[in-house]
């Protein structure tokens, strides 16, 4: 979408994954879907190095609204128990902290937690997002026939742009067509980004589900993304309970090879260093946002090592992640030639480890390359022309 928004993907916090549909504020006022979630996150971004690194938008999603519109307005309604000082007061301290305000709502009659969706109520909606200053809106499919999308989801753009306020648009849009002939152009024309699959869990074998999704890419949505519109495999899970440290590092890596959205869904509150400095990692956030904005691809794969790589600057350059998917033995070393990455430039190519920073050498059309590759782990490097 052509609203000059999402040149390079989108970066910042998305509460589903980690605090889900939980409304009890009485009895678990921290966790709850509140104003005080997204205050406490939004400071947690500027204090503690997420909004430098790039991490922009808070993000809210399901079960913000109360269950019915203003009957005069029509218009939707936060909570007032949970968002006591109303949405224009939290875009406000969003703001204030140099950041962004997103917020959720569903194109079918319902929102998939039971709330209100905006099938009848678009430019209201619209309207009321920009009077709030909301900065993203996410608009879900439930509730709703898949054959409404491709004119349902272009209304919903036409509106928001509209208001004339900048507000990035992510739809759902082909997440609930999954096996049916899917319109990529159109969405990409429509929507900064587009969630492609299924939600994400806190669990590895989510994760490797998602990556072979993309890796398949059946429909050829690779092809439609790059600057201001972009697929979208869901949040980042790291920080939380599913993953181990070395597959938190192989989501950060796909993620960048996929050029795909950073929306981190942990608790920044309590967040360990570890996890923490890896979302933080200037590296794999360089290759996330390189600007030319392609998609990777899984260039090929053969018994649970699959290999991905990514067109990057400088020109020539390429991103490369090899993947271990066996979940066990003591690792595998894995050999290859450029040419099996369909690399076939004459030039010579310095290759660094992107993780440690680590030279591993120069290479050419006719060097073998031996790479060590631990079970549930990523070799996470960039491919640099020396000649
Ligand atoms: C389905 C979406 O795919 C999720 O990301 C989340 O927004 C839930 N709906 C909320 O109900």
């Amino acid at each position: 979408l052509d609203n000059g928004l999402a040149r390079t993907p989108p970066m910042g916090w998305l509460s589903w994954q980690r605090f889900r549909c939980n409304i009890d504020c009485k009895n678990d006022p921290k966790n709850c879907i509140s104003e005080r979630l997204y205050m406490d996150m939004a400071d947690r971004m500027a204090a503690d190095g997420y909004k430098e690194a790039g991490y922009e938008y808070v993000n809210i999603d399901d079960c913000w609204a109360l269950k019915e519109r203003d009957p005069k307005t029509l218009q939707l309604v936060p909570d007032p128990v949970r968002f006591p000082s109303g949405m224009k007061k939290l875009a406000d301290y969003v703001h204030s902290k140099g950041l962004k305000l997103g917020t959720y709502g569903d194109m079918g009659i319902y929102t998939c937690g039971g709330y209100p969706g905006s099938k009848f109520t678009m430019e209201t909606d619209a309207r009321t997002f920009s009077e709030w200053g909301i900065d993203s809106f996410k608009m879900d499919g439930c509730y709703s026939t898949t054959a409404d999308f491709p004119t349902a989801y272009p209304i919903m753009e036409f509106y928001l742009n509209k208001t004339g306020r900048p507000i990035l648009f992510s739809c759902s849009w082909p997440a609930y067509m999954q096996t049916k002939d899917i319109n990529y152009p159109l969405i990409a024309e429509k929507c900064n980004i587009w969630r492609n699959y299924d939600d994400i869990a806190d669990s590895w074998d989510s994760v490797k589900t998602i990556i072979k999704f993309y890796g398949d890419n059946k429909g050829n949505f690779s092809a439609v993304a790059g600057p201001g519109n972009f697929n979208d495999p869901d949040m980042i899970i790291v920080g939380n309970r599913g993953l181990s440290y070395s597959e938190e590092q192989a989501q950060m890596a796909l993620w960048a090879m996929m050029a795909a959205p950073l929306f981190i869904s942990s608790d920044l509150r309590s967040i360990s260093n570890e996890s923490r400095d890896l979302l933080l990692h200037k590296g794999v956030i360089a290759i996330n946002q390189d600007k030319l904005g392609i998609m990777g691809q899984r260039v090929f794969a053969v018994s649970n090592i699959q290999v991905w790589t990514r067109p990057v600057l400088p020109a020539g350059s390429y991103a490369l992640a090899i993947l271990n998917e066996n979940d066990g033995g003591s690792g595998t070393t894995v050999k290859f030639y450029l040419s099996n990455l369909a690399i076939s430039s004459k030039s010579s190519f310095k290759l660094t480890e992107i993780f440690q920073g680590k030279d591993m050498g120069v290479f050419n059309s006719t060097t073998e390359f031996a790479i060590d590759v631990d079970v549930s782990s990523v070799f996470f490097g960039k491919l640099t022309p020396v000649s």
